[in-house]
């Protein structure tokens, strides 16, 4: 059983991870902390809540970092609509609500209390993987894993060189690649190669549940969103991160050292690729077998409601 906080700016994709985490058995939710990233922090935190109840996810969401360590906020609302998560209507939530306290604080507090036993998977901006082992270096040798989306090394998708998420905070990206904690990262190189095609979302609608049809919902905006802006189908980014945990086999990995560019403006944000190392750096996806991915979604949506 991987015991696991997410870390979401929850958009279509963020979405769709939850939902995966949700009905892997193998996962259990400790938290989710709500960042800002694809949209401000009061709507990835409103989306965030809204999914869980669908979900019927009753592990706490706390609310984190409202912005990047050191540059101004930027966000993703051409791929995820103004609220971050257009498509899907929610009904006024009956259990889930923000709690109390700094999310950033539950990380530290959940990791300390529970050494090795705890992965973190933020899927945003890392500014509050960042802050949290700023305020708590303890961290960085007791975190179990820390699984992240975000970089790339064939070519960004917010400028030539950057991928959003590191490109929305690389200082904080730069923080988390240098720590020397556990890392595994699913770069673009990756993430663009799993994509939800009309025919599989077509499939997904025939599925039954509530779930389901959140997920087909907000993959309704994002296959429009790519279409719109001639990107072909949209990738599935987040969920890897997940399936990851479940079956680690789904994909093949290099391990080499990351460092993120923070002084050359014009590729500020991009991730840059070190020396290759046997242990320590970064453990790197880079293929992924797509058929298991999709299964693991077909399993995770017929064990949800
Ligand atoms: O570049 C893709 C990443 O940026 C995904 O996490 C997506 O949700 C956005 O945050
Ligand atoms: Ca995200």
């Amino acid at each position: 059983m991987k015991r696991v906080i997410l870390d979401v700016d929850t958009g279509l994709d963020d979405a769709a991870a939850i939902i995966l985490a949700a009905g892997s058995k193998s996962i259990r939710l400790e938290g989710l902390v709500a960042t800002a990233g694809n949209v401000s922090l009061d709507k990835t935190l409103e989306n965030t809540l809204n999914v869980c109840e669908v979900v019927g996810i009753e592990a706490p969401v706390y609310s984190g970092s409202s912005r990047p360590l050191k540059r101004d906020r930027i966000h993703a609302g051409e791929f995820h609509g103004a609220s971050g998560l257009d498509g899907p209507v929610f009904q006024p939530r009956k259990r889930q609500q923000v709690q109390k306290g700094s999310g950033i604080q539950f990380i530290i507090d959940t990791v300390m209390a529970h050494p090795h036993q705890i992965t973190l998977v933020p899927v945003g901006p890392l500014t509050d993987i960042a802050l949290a082992m700023q305020q708590e270096p303890g961290i960085i040798s007791l975190v179990k894993e820390i699984v992240l989306m975000g970089g790339s090394f064939i070519g960004g998708n917010v400028t030539s060189d950057a991928e959003f998420n590191t490109y929305a905070d690389p200082e904080a990206a730069q923080i988390v690649f240098s720590s020397k904690a556990p890392l595994v990262m699913f770069p673009l190189d990756c993430t663009t190669k799993v994509t939800l095609s009309p025919e599989a979302l077509a499939r997904y609608k025939t599925f039954e549940g509530k779930s389901a049809k959140l997920f087909c919902d907000c993959m309704d905006t994002y296959m429009e969103k790519y279409r719109k802006r001639g990107a072909g189908y949209p990738a599935m980014h987040d969920p890897l991160c997940i399936a990851y945990l479940t079956d680690p086999s789904i994909f093949s990995y290099e391990r080499h050292e990351v460092s993120v560019e923070l002084t050359d403006e014009a590729s500020y944000g991009k991730t840059l690729r070190g020396k290759d190392c046997k242990e320590g750096g970064v453990l790197v996806a880079k293929m992924a077998d797509t058929t298991r991915f999709w299964s693991l979604f077909d399993q995770a949506l017929l064990q949800l409601d």
